[in-house]
């Protein structure tokens, strides 16, 4: 099998100050975008690249892009006139910044942003930047745009970053299992920008699975836009379940907690429920997006499924794991949503209740179906919907937490807090947990006493030290 490991850089770049080069890459929107950002710098430290958090350090800025909403596409070109005045005051200083748009506007919307953002010499699209190396050089000849959907697998040409870059990056780490989506819901970019669904053979996973876990790592994510409708081959060349993944990973020596995300309502098999009740290494927590509580919006939206058929499986989810924690996203003002079809989604949220929630106002999107439709809701109902979901969620999130005071919970403590003497962990329900405790305790799990609530986190001491404080 092809090694992968990272090799030391034989001789680092040197930028024209004489400094070893650096490496900012800011990431935007989904867990993916986070995961490839990493995969980014692992494919450019052999060329003797390391990372900068801060951009005015940076001799390569790469955006790793989000065109899920308008919003999200039109943050990057306000980013990008930082950039062009950061380019043109260094460039003054004999210092030049090479400047990458990757990502899915990147995807989306390739050349155009070349025209539209003038600091920009490369654009490379999701499934190339296994080629940055050679892509960056080449656009120094010439501003590039990249945006091929390769026949090659990406993954087979990405370096595996070393334990120690590995463990520096944390003790939970995504992995993706799975890419791109062939649901096609109506709203959404991502069929066109992340491609046709494909998922990576479970040998694959497992190894870099295994190389974490080996670096300390303790909770992996797995991670796909539609995660569930995993069917990777196994080593006999049979199509693997989700279910399938989670058994093979847990087996792994040093990995303790599995999770997975994003979920389809429609792929949420039996076999996947059963994992919630059967693998205690897999956390329970499903994000599984409904985005409405109305039958015709989203037959509108291409679902496939029915409000009811989602009651349903949250049913058949807390059979099987009393104690799981539900969390969705929800789109308000999709074309033709009437007060009635949003109380449809209000209706639905307070028969779950859910432990979390993403809540987004519909943002049109070009080339999707739903952008030509005629009847768009007026921006101020969508502003009204929002909050009214928006208020019923928080208080459904607060009183989940409040529920979990007084508590014990088993958490993975993750990295130093704010304050010092604090750390900062996750309950098994995804929870953020402040915790009086030394820094040495990073990467244990180790039972908690929940104690109070902030607005987004917990608050929690160690029993003994609970018992001695009492
Ligand atoms: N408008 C608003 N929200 C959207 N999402 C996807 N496309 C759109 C859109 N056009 C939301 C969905 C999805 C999440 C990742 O982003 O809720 O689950
Ligand atoms: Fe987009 Fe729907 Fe695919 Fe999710 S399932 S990525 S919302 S098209």
């Amino acid at each position: 099998m092809q090694d992968n490991q990272e090799k030391a850089a034989a001789s680092p770049v040197s930028s024209a100050s004489g400094a070893p080069k650096k490496v900012f890459i800011k990431a935007y929107g989904c867990q993916m975008n986070v995961y490839d950002a990493a995969r980014m710098a692992d494919v450019m430290a052999p060329e003797g690249y390391g990372e900068t958090a801060e951009m005015a350090d940076a001799d390569l800025v790469i955006l790793n892009t989000c065109h899920i909403r308008e919003k999200a596409a039109e943050k990057v070109y306000s980013e990008l006139g930082r950039v062009r005045e950061l380019k043109q005051a260094r460039a003054a200083g004999g210092r030049p910044v090479e400047v990458v748009v990757a990502g899915c506007v990147a995807q989306a919307e390739g050349a155009e942003i070349l025209r539209r953002a003038p600091a920009v010499d490369l654009v490379v699209g999701p499934q190339s930047y296994h080629r940055l190396p050679e892509l960056v050089r080449r656009a120094r000849a010439e501003r590039l745009v990249d945006t091929d959907f390769p026949v090659e697998d990406k993954f087979d040409h990405l370096p595996r970053p070393s334990p120690e870059r590995t463990r520096a990056r944390g003790v939970s780490a995504f992995v993706t299992v799975q890419e791109g989506c062939d649901k096609f819901c109506s709203f959404c970019v991502v069929p066109y920008t992340r491609g046709a669904e494909v998922s990576r053979p479970v040998a694959k996973i497992i190894a870099d699975a295994r190389a974490l876990a080996d670096a300390g790592v303790r909770e992996v994510t797995l991670i796909g836009q539609n995660v569930n409708a995993y069917h990777g081959l196994d080593e006999q060349g049979r199509p693997a379940a989700l279910a399938d993944l989670f058994e093979a990973v847990a087996r792994i020596d040093g990995i303790a907690r599995i999770r997975y995300s994003t979920s389809h309502p429609r792929d949420m098999d039996d076999a996947l429920i059963a994992a919630h009740r059967d693998l205690p290494a897999l956390a329970p927590y499903l994000h599984l997006p409904v985005q409405s509580g109305s039958d015709r919006i989203l037959a509108a939206m291409n679902r496939k499924h029915g409000a009811d058929d989602y009651r349903r499986i949250v049913e058949r989810a807390r059979a099987a794991r009393p104690d799981i924690a539900l969390s969705s996203d929800f789109i308000v003002g999709f074309p033709g949503e009437t007060d009635a079809d949003f109380e449809d989604t209000m209706r639905l949220a307070r028969d779950v209740n859910f432990a979390s929630a993403f809540f987004f106002k519909y943002s049109p999107r070009p080339g999707t179906p739903a952008a030509s439709l005629t009847d768009q809701v007026p921006e101020e109902a969508k502003t009204e919907r929002l909050a009214a979901l928006q208020a019923l969620l928080d208080e459904q999130r607060f009183a989940f937490n409040e529920a979990t005071i007084g508590k014990t919970a088993d958490v993975l403590f993750e990295r130093p807090g704010r304050h010092p003497g604090q750390i900062v962990g996750k309950t098994p329900w995804l929870q953020t947990v402040q915790v009086d405790a030394p820094a040495s305790l990073i990467g244990e799990i180790m039972p908690v006493l929940i104690t109070g609530r902030g607005t987004n986190s917990l608050f929690g001491a160690l029993p003994d030290r609970a018992v001695a404080a009492a």
